[in-house]
């Protein structure tokens, strides 16, 4: 048995770390991550929004609030289909997607909400073009595989994880924390909270990150942001794949798996962000592209810029159908016209 109480399983793990890691409990649960997964009923954008609104051909989609639910619904004119918001994920960066209840089964929204537009279009990776009929307008029946996949990127096991029901299921995402929590970074955070908490010591030691080799910081992310290995095996090739970052960076002159001073902590903190300022880079890169000044290896210095780095060697594209511009974590000399470097 665990001797941490918990008071309500869809608050954020951060809660029970709070009393001894007070710093890292408060910066986390502000972050786009630990908050991009809601429940139904209270995400974000539909309770910030009278109604969203879109029409894909004859169909026409409203999403909606009505006695405490948000709700999905999709019409051709003469009949319509109507679903449950069970969840929302994605805090809408880039967008948010639903994934929707009815009758006993979930689905995948056909739209999702897109920040960039500040509304509605049809959501990555669905079929291209308008759908075939009402069914497939409403989404995609999603198997306990897929639920499974989400979730493990977008949710935290709760500390019962082991009595948890059958994974893939809905009551099962309710056993989830919702967002990335402590957990999906320091694995056995639970066990080591509940040892600590009993004042057991010895026992449920956990890993020190702050002296994890850069190699080993990408592998944690990449958990969810995709490792250099599972790209190199699997693909995408070509632009799709700028949204893995870990892949991405291992392809700069700069990269070096043992160097702390390129691996994500250098330029992210895991346990603050905050939002709408963008990630000031500079100080990692002239930590390293400098005159010489004694300790440490140092690169070559730039002739033609002397901040804001990223926005010349980092640069950004849009993902076709994302509404969203990422940064490319392959830092070079980018040329102007040049195709995307694969
Ligand atoms: C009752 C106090 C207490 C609670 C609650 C607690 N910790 Fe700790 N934690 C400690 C102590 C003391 C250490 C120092 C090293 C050790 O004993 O493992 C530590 C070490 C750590 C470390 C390793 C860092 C290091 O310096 O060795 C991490 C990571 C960590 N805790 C994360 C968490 C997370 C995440 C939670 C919540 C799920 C949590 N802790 C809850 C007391 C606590
Ligand atoms: C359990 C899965 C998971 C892990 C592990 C993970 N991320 Fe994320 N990350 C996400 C998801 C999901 C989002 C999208 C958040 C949203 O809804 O906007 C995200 C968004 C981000 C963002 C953009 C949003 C922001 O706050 O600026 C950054 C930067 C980021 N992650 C960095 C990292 C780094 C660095 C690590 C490793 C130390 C890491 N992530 C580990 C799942 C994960
Ligand atoms: C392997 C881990 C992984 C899986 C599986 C996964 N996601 Fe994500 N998701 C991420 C990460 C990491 C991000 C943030 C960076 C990005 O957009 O690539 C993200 C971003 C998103 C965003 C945009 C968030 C924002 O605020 O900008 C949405 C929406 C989303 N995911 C929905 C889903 C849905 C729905 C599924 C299941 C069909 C799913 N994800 C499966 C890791 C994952
Ligand atoms: C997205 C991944 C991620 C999440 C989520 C996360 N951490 Fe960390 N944490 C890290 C990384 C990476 C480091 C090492 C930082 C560095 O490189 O300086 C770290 C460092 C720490 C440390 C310092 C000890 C150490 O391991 O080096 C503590 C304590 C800690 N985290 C507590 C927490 C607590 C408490 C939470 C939840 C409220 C949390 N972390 C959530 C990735 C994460
Ligand atoms: C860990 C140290 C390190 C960090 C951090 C680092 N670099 Fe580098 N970078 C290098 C090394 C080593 C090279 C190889 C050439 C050299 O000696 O300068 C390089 C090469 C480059 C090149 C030339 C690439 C080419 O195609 O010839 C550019 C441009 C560059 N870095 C920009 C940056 C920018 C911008 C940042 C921050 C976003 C950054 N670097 C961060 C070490 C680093
Ligand atoms: C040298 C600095 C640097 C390093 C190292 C770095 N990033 Fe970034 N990252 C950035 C910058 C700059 C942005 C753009 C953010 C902005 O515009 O505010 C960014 C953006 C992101 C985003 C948001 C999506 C996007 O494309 O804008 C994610 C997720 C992310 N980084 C993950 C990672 C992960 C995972 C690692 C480690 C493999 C990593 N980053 C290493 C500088 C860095
Ligand atoms: C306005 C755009 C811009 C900005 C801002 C900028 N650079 Fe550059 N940088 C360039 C261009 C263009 C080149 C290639 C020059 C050439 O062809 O020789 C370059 C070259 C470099 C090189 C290779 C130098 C060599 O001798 O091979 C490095 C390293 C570099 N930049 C790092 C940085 C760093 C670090 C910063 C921030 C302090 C930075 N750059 C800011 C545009 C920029």
């Amino acid at each position: 048995m665990l001797a941490v109480a918990l008071p309500c399983l869809t608050a954020q793990q951060s809660g029970t770390c709070a009393p001894c890691h007070p710093k890292e409990a408060k910066g986390h649960a502000q972050t786009l991550m630990a908050r991009t997964l809601e429940p139904g009923g209270q995400a974000s954008i539909p309770g910030s929004h009278a109604e969203l609104r879109l029409k894909l051909g004859s169909f026409s989609y409203r999403i909606y609030r009505a006695g405490g639910q948000d709700r999905y619904q999709v019409s051709d004119g003469t009949s319509s289909m109507e679903g449950v918001v069970a969840w929302a994920m994605g805090q809408g960066a880039a967008g948010q997607t639903y994934v929707l209840e009815r009758e006993g089964k979930l689905y995948e929204s056909r739209v999702s909400f897109y920040n960039d537009i500040k509304g509605l279009d049809a959501t990555l990776g669905s079929p291209a073009g308008v759908p075939k009929n009402l069914a497939e307008a409403f989404g995609r029946e999603m198997p306990a595989l897929s639920v499974t996949e989400c979730f493990q990127c977008h949710a935290a096991a709760g500390p019962a994880a082991a009595t948890a029901p059958a994974k893939g299921s809905l009551a099962w995402t309710k056993t989830l924390v919702p967002g990335v929590q402590c957990e999906n970074c320091h694995k056995g955070a639970w066990k080591h909270a509940a040892a600590r908490t009993a004042g057991d010591m010895k026992s449920a030691r956990l890993a020190k990150l702050k002296d994890a080799s850069t190699e080993e910081i990408s592998d944690v992310c990449g958990v969810c942001h995709r490792t250099w290995s599972h790209i190199q095996l699997n693909g995408p090739r070509g632009v799709a794949n700028v949204r893995f970052q870990p892949y991405r960076i291992v392809m700069s002159k700069c990269y070096d798996a043992m160097d702390r001073r390129i691996g994500c902590t250098a330029c992210h903190d895991p346990h603050n962000r905050p939002e709408g300022v963008a990630v000031n880079s500079d100080p990692a890169c002239l930590g390293c592209h400098t005159a010489r000044a004694g300790g440490g290896p140092v690169g070559k210095v730039c002739k033609v810029g002397t901040n804001r780095c990223a926005s010349c060697h980092m640069p950004k594209y849009e993902l076709p159908g994302s509404h969203f511009r990422f940064t490319d974590h392959f830092i070079r000399i980018a040329r102007p016209n040049e195709t995307y470097p694969d």
